[in-house]
């Protein structure tokens, strides 16, 4: 399963940016044929304002990809100490040159989700983005966030959820999954919020199109 998401990661990295962010008619028809016409930039713009401006804790950034949607905030933390962690080297190798092409000091490691390399209670900020419709082992990944996460720490991300809009099942379904981009099984809306509340304050809830996002707090 490993190799099958390293290996389909590789193959987007030529594409992966440019569709997320909708930068060509091709990736904003795909956009807006399966995905409800959602942006992804504002989404995770809209995320990325729950960090604090004056945050100058630890920050764990996991899956953090290419770094697309958070290199200009991770500018502005100057005074954090960032993490990002990821399954493929590529998506490292580009994020290190943009991390580095803004000025951002962040350490990138490559590294499992489910097996973090971290001591209980490290981090003051675990982010997860675009992630846990990916990842093979989600019971082991979520209790790896939580294990890492300081005690009143911020958990936040935003991911796909099933149920919300048909075609976007099907895409999942029949394509990115079959693809090895998505993983199942899925989180609903509902499966999503209770599975946050058992472990966490439920800060902020949000659902664009399929994608929720959401803020809680380490109980
Ligand atoms: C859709 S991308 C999201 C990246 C970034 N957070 C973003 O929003 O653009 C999913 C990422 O998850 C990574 N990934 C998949 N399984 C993983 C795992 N078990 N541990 C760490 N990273 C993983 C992939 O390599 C890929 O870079």
């Amino acid at each position: 399963m490993s190799g099958k998401i390293k290996s389909a990661y590789r193959t987007s990295i030529s594409f992966y940016d440019e569709v997320l962010c909708g930068r060509t008619w091709r990736s904003k028809c795909y956009l807006s044929i399966f995905w409800g016409g959602i942006n992804d930039i504002d989404i995770a713009e809209r995320l990325l304002q729950k960090i604090p401006k004056n945050f100058n804790g630890k920050l764990l950034d996991v899956p953090v990809g290419t770094g697309i949607f958070t290199a200009d905030t991770y500018a502005h933390l100057k005074d954090a100490t960032i993490t990002g962690i990821d399954y493929s080297s590529e998506m490292l190798e580009k994020c290190e040159n943009l991390m580095s092409s803004r000025g951002v000091s962040i350490e990138l490691l490559q590294g499992d989700v489910g097996a973090l390399p971290f001591a209980d209670e490290d981090f003051d900020i675990l982010l997860s983005m675009n992630g846990f419709h990916v990842f093979p082992d989600k019971q082991k990944a979520y209790d790896e966030c939580h294990r890492v996460l300081k005690q009143g720490g911020l958990f936040l991300g935003c991911f796909f959820i099933r149920n919300e809009l048909k075609i976007s099942d099907c895409l999942v379904k029949n394509v990115l999954t079959k693809k090895g981009w998505f993983t199942p099984p899925f989180e609903s809306k509902e499966t999503l919020q209770n599975r946050l509340k058992k472990r966490y304050d439920l800060l902020w809830f949000r659902v664009d199109g399929a994608i929720a996002s959401f803020l809680c707090r380490k109980k």
